[in-house]
């Protein structure tokens, strides 16, 4: 099939590769051409596993370039929108960007065309695309609009366009439904699962990939409502993480209770320093909108934000408990994207963290495997931030680090080689990458989410134990 995939952002550009890699011709669109230039010499606008590959594999073959969107539109028998969708004043999704490429696709077709809408949208979006057309000369005939939105992550995209856990279709349309379920075939029968070629699966992968056929309404819904939901895990889990600190519980064991409830699932139970990235914030707010809009006031998801906007000030609060008066010292900084996997460092929690060390008179030495150049351009005012080559190089000196981001290499650190760079012999995990006695075996003191501080027994801070554990001291963490 021929295809048009219309912005070569995150959804727009792994998309189009997965599209090349399920057998399509793919034409990507975007009116940024020095972009596209770009992304044809194989410089991907992103850092993402398997992109750059899979567009070299197929640039000038199955996939190529265009900013002239009209030809694109009137050759390709579906048009997929991945436009951005900011957030407006009030937190609703801007919608302009769709609504630009829904008019000039309506003055550009000459043949019947499905419009598929895979930016993350409001409910009855693809309602207005079709008014939209319709106002701007499209003939009712021509064209059908179906939703079919996706549930990348940064870091994973590729593997989850191809192997994802379902594939959400939703139209008023059965003829467009089913054009749109045909793209999918390979996943649905799970014939691309055996391609020798193929991207390595995630995990063990049985049969084909389900698809959800509903209502374009529906569909729009579940993608909102998925985020809301994914967030709501989180925050749950970092509110009982409070509690656990509160009573000297350990919130591992905790969620792992919960979690261990088929029911209600392990994942997305990992408590932290907060949610971030381009789309749990700007979704969680689009939805509260999509809501208020429909008549229902839903409060639940303001508190989600709200507890999620408090993790960095209680981590703040960690640090200085742990290190007492923070100006002048020292600190490692290990993470600033916002999440392990990806450059991005859009609504980082790691960002407000830096900047608040930053201001109470901390010097930080960061280390990012991915997002350096991102964080030199974030943090180029700021004096009293460097950058490090290596986590190792970033503990030099300092007195203690402080881990932002799960990344996996921040994860099997050389303990006791970072302890003997480190002053004060201590770890402040916001990602609770540890488990506290392999840190505290290290002879590092260990600061975590959650859970009670946790410090060798001949480590200074370690003088007034409320109790014992397997040779280490856990002191209470409120
Ligand atoms: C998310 C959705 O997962 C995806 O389906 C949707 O299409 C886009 O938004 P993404 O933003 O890439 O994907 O990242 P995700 O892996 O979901 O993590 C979001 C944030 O939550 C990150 O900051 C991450 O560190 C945090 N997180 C995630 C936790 O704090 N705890 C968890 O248990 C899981």
């Amino acid at each position: 099939m021929k295809l048009a995939v219309v912005g070569t952002g995150y959804v727009g550009l792994v998309a189009a590769v997965g599209f090349c890699e399920l057998g399509h011709e793919v034409v990507c669109v975007d009116n940024d051409g020095p972009k596209l230039q770009k992304i044809r010499d194989g410089v991907m606008p992103f850092y993402e596993e398997h992109l750059q590959q899979l567009v070299r594999r197929y640039a000038g073959s199955m996939l190529t370039f265009s900013n002239d969107l009209p030809s694109a539109a009137r050759e390709a028998g579906v048009i997929v929108i991945a436009v951005g969708t900011p957030a407006g004043e009030n937190g609703e999704a801007d919608l302009s960007y769709v609504e630009a490429v829904s008019r000039e696709i309506a003055g550009a077709i000459t043949s019947y065309k499905v419009i598929v809408e895979k930016s993350t949208v409001p409910v009855y979006t693809s309602h207005w695309i079709r008014r939209s057309m319709l106002l701007n000369g499209a003939p009712a005939g021509l064209f059908d609009v179906v939703s079919n939105p996706e549930f990348l992550r940064e870091g994973t995209a590729v593997v989850d366009f191809l192997y994802p856990d379902r594939i959400v279709i939703g139209g008023d349309s059965q003829r467009a439904v089913d054009l749109v379920c045909s793209i999918y075939r390979r996943l649905e029968d799970g014939s691309y699962h055996s391609e020798p070629t193929g991207i390595t699966p995630p995990r063990q992968v049985q049969g084909g990939t389900r698809i959800i056929k509903t209502s374009a309404a529906g569909a729009e819904l579940i993608k909102h409502a998925s985020n809301a939901f994914l967030a709501m895990k989180i925050s749950f889990i970092n509110a009982v993480a409070s509690i656990c600190e509160a009573v000297g519980a350990d919130v591992s064991e905790v969620a792992s209770g919960i979690g261990s409830d088929s029911r209600i699932g392990s994942q997305f139970l990992r408590p932290g320093i907060g949610y971030g990235g381009s789309c749990f914030p700007k979704d969680l707010k689009a939805f509260r909108a999509v809501a208020r809009e429909a008549g229902y006031d839903f409060r639940l998801l303001d508190e989600v934000a709200s507890i999620n906007d408090e993790q960095g000030g209680r981590f703040l609060r960690k640090v200085r408990r742990a290190l007492w008066t923070l100006k002048d010292k020292k600190l490692a900084v290990l993470g600033i994207s916002f999440k392990g996997g990806t450059d991005d460092i859009r609504e980082s929690p790691a960002v407000p963290i830096v900047r608040a060390l930053a201001r109470e008179g901390c010097h930080l030495s960061i280390y990012d495997p991915a997002a350096m150049e991102r964080g030199r351009e974030e943090f180029a005012e700021c004096h009293t931030i460097s950058f490090s080559s290596s986590a190792y190089d970033s503990a030099k000196n300092a007195d203690a680090l402080v881990i932002l981001t799960d990344w996996d290499e921040f994860a099997t650190l050389d303990l006791k080689a970072i302890r003997e760079t480190l002053k004060y012999h201590l770890i402040i995990d916001g990602r609770n990458l540890y488990d506290p006695a392999e840190v505290v075996a290290s002879g590092l003191g260990y600061v975590s989410m959650g859970r009670p501080d946790f410090f060798p027994e001949n480590h200074p801070v370690a003088q007034s134990p409320e109790s014992k554990r397997n040779g280490m001291v856990a002191v209470r963490a409120v």
